[in-house]
């Protein structure tokens, strides 16, 4: 259901790319020609264990090498392209981790995205601020109601596209996503 949304996010990353809250892979196959290696940062062993077809399929090679998105294992301007999906409502410190990313990023690097957080309706914005201390209790720290695009603005990335829609047939509390590329200089 979700794959046409996976395969916009992934459309454009090139060269070496990390990929933070990797999960169970399933950006894998959408991974495109241009992209030359992919380091994962995940904490879940589960999900990586999940991810052990996907990664043994990919042509391109995939290997976990962090395990927190809040402070990446790796040296300044390391990489070419960065990838979150359904990632940054969850992360605790989520400043720290677009830091992070941007850290890692060389001047120009991309960072590719899609998140569920803050919708653009105030009616949906106050289930959403309603329901969110249920929503962490019950889904590990998961919030519904970060507002993506201004914490990636904060964050002194440069916003190069983003679009906000409601992906159907998900609530819209937890439907209101942002997809999006921005800039690290
Ligand atoms: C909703 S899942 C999304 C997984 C995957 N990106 C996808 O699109 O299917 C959120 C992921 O973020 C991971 N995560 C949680 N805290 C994290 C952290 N501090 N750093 C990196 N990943 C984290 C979780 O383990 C989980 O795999």
């Amino acid at each position: 259901m979700l794959d046409p949304v996976r395969v916009r996010t992934c459309a454009g990353l090139s060269g070496r790319v990390v990929e933070i809250g990797f999960g169970s892979g399933r950006n894998v196959p959408f991974y495109p020609a241009e992209v030359t290696s992919v380091s994962a940062v995940e904490p879940a062993d589960n999900g990586w264990r999940m991810a052990a077809r996907r990664v043994a399929a990919s042509p391109i090679p995939v290997e976990r090498a962090g395990l927190d998105g809040q402070s990446l294992p790796f040296e300044d301007d390391s990489f070419d392209s960065a990838l979150s999906t359904w990632t940054l409502c969850t992360i605790p410190d989520v400043m720290a981790a677009l830091a992070e990313v941007r850290r890692v990023l060389v001047p120009g690097g991309v960072f590719h995205f899609v998140e569920h957080g803050l919708a653009p309706d105030a009616s949906v914005r106050k289930w959403q601020h309603r329901c969110n201390p249920l929503q962490r209790t019950l889904f590990g720290g998961c919030n519904l109601n970060r507002d993506i695009g201004a914490l990636i603005d904060e964050a002194g990335f440069e916003m190069r596209t983003l679009d906000r829609f409601y992906e159907k047939p998900t609530p819209k509390t937890l439907g209101a996503l942002s997809l999006g590329v921005a800039v690290s200089h």
